[in-house]
């Protein structure tokens, strides 16, 4: 296993470009079930998570060709529709193989993927929602086997919780469907805008793209032929390295970025002091040399993101007063806390609440990444931590940030990767 050792600074200096989208990159892949024809995407980020995905359609019987700047999946070949519990337990995300499976093969099987690490996380909203659009659901022996031998149908979808992979579900689903199938409260997150965006240049008519309420039009069973497309910049990825800035008090400039899908991040650093200058593709952050303290509600997109929470709460512990950080989309998600305790941070929990009490000098130790995000708020207080720190576990940052210590050591970090 890798551990990363970090060694306390005092700033950083530079430019970092930012990788494709993780969360969209995985909807788009699965899509290419919907394609009769090879689908070429370009700027996938090379994690963890999309090479699960791509070996789980490997296995299904797709072919996945890697170039220079483009993948090329093809699924026209596919034969299999079981995704196995071995490569669901690894991926929770892998759930989105199972609308575009069922409503092109009428019939699959994927493996239920239970909890994870930052709470219970069920897929009970994309089963209903496939039952109403006729198929047949039955849980068995960990799996979900869905069928729906005479296709599926639109239908109207009322989602009792904005759900971003659900919602990503359904409106593949819908792609092949018969009729008109309207999601009522579904995601708008900047990863379904595309998903959509690129199923609706494919031919699949999608109305109220970026809105609550999407009315997709099935094409009646007809696959689709996917011309090639580039995924979106990782805007967790650059609210990460924005918080590099913030913390380190450095002056960062990130490219290949896209700042609208950013809002509510950069909004809430220049509460904490930064400021910034934006252009189409680029974020240069001024950071302030006092971080001022921070109330934060994770909400859903355009609100600020669960996925920002933690490197939020790691720089809140270098903030010049009392921040108060409020989790509201995942019941387990503050397991970074007791890390970054061991680190000397001043935190309290109560619930759903952190409350992070002004600034502490951190010191560098050995302390364990357990989550894909916690592990980048470790790296982030490991920056401005006194001494050595090693961040053991790091698969978890892995699955979803791409060459995270190439690009901290480009702009100047003390940082390597070790084998334990
Ligand atoms: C996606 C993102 C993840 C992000 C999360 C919230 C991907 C691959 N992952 O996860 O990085 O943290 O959105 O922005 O894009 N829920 C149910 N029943 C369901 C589905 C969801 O109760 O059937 C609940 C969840 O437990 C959670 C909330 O709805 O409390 C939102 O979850 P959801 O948007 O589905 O998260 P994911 O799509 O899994």
């Amino acid at each position: 296993m890798d551990y990363l050792k970090i060694q306390g600074i005092k700033s950083l200096s530079g430019t970092i470009k930012i990788s494709g989208a993780k969360n969209a990159s995985l909807p788009l892949i699965a899509m290419t079930i919907l394609a009769k024809n090879s689908v070429s995407i370009k700027n996938l980020p090379n994690v963890a998570d999309i090479k699960t995905l791509l070996k789980l359609l490997t296995n299904l019987g797709a072919n996945c060709e890697f170039q220079k700047i483009k993948t090329i999946v093809d699924t026209t070949q596919l034969t299999e529709t079981k995704a196995t519990y071995d490569i669901v337990k690894t991926m929770r995300a892998s759930i989105l193989v199972l609308g575009p499976l069922l409503t092109r093969f009428g019939h699959c099987e994927v493996s239920l993927p239970g909890g994870c690490a930052i709470g219970q996380r069920p897929i009970d909203l994309h089963l209903k929602a496939l039952e109403q659009m006729g198929a047949t659901i039955d849980i068995k022996s960990g799996y979900v086997q869905a069928s729906a031998p005479n296709g599926l149908k639109g239908c109207e979808i009322i989602f009792d919780k904005i759900t971003v992979t659900g919602t990503a579900n359904i409106v593949m689903a819908a792609a092949l469907a018969k009729g008109v199938t309207t999601i009522i409260n579904a995601a708008r997150e900047p990863e379904v805008v595309q998903l959509c965006e690129v199923l609706h240049a494919s031919g699949v008519k999608i109305e109220g793209i970026g809105t609550a309420v999407l009315a997709i039009h099935g094409t009646h069973g007809k696959l689709i032929h996917i011309d090639e497309f580039s995924i979106i910049p990782d805007r967790i990825e650059a609210g990460t390295y924005l918080c590099a800035g913030a913390i380190t008090k450095s002056e960062l400039k990130l490219t290949n970025v896209n700042a609208k899908h950013l809002g509510a991040v950069i909004a809430k650093l220049e509460e904490m002091g930064s400021s910034f200058t934006i252009t189409k593709n680029t974020i240069t952050i001024h950071p302030s040399q006092i971080i001022k303290p921070i109330k934060i509600v994770t909400q859903e997109y355009p609100a600020f993101p669960t996925d920002m929470q933690a490197q939020f709460l790691a720089l809140a512990t270098q903030a010049n007063g009392v921040s108060i950080i409020e989790e509201r989309l995942f019941e387990n998600r503050f397991m970074h806390v007791s890390e970054l305790q061991r680190l000397g941070a001043n935190i309290s929990l109560n619930g759903s609440v952190a409350t992070v009490s002004g600034q502490s000098q951190l010191s560098g130790t050995d302390i364990m990444a357990t989550d894909l995000r916690a592990s980048s708020a470790l790296v982030l207080a490991a920056l401005v931590a006194d001494g050595e720190t090693k961040i053991h576990r790091i698969y978890h940052l892995d699955r979803g940030y791409d060459q995270l210590e190439k690009k901290l050591e480009g702009v100047g970090a003390k940082i390597e990767r070790l084998k334990e």
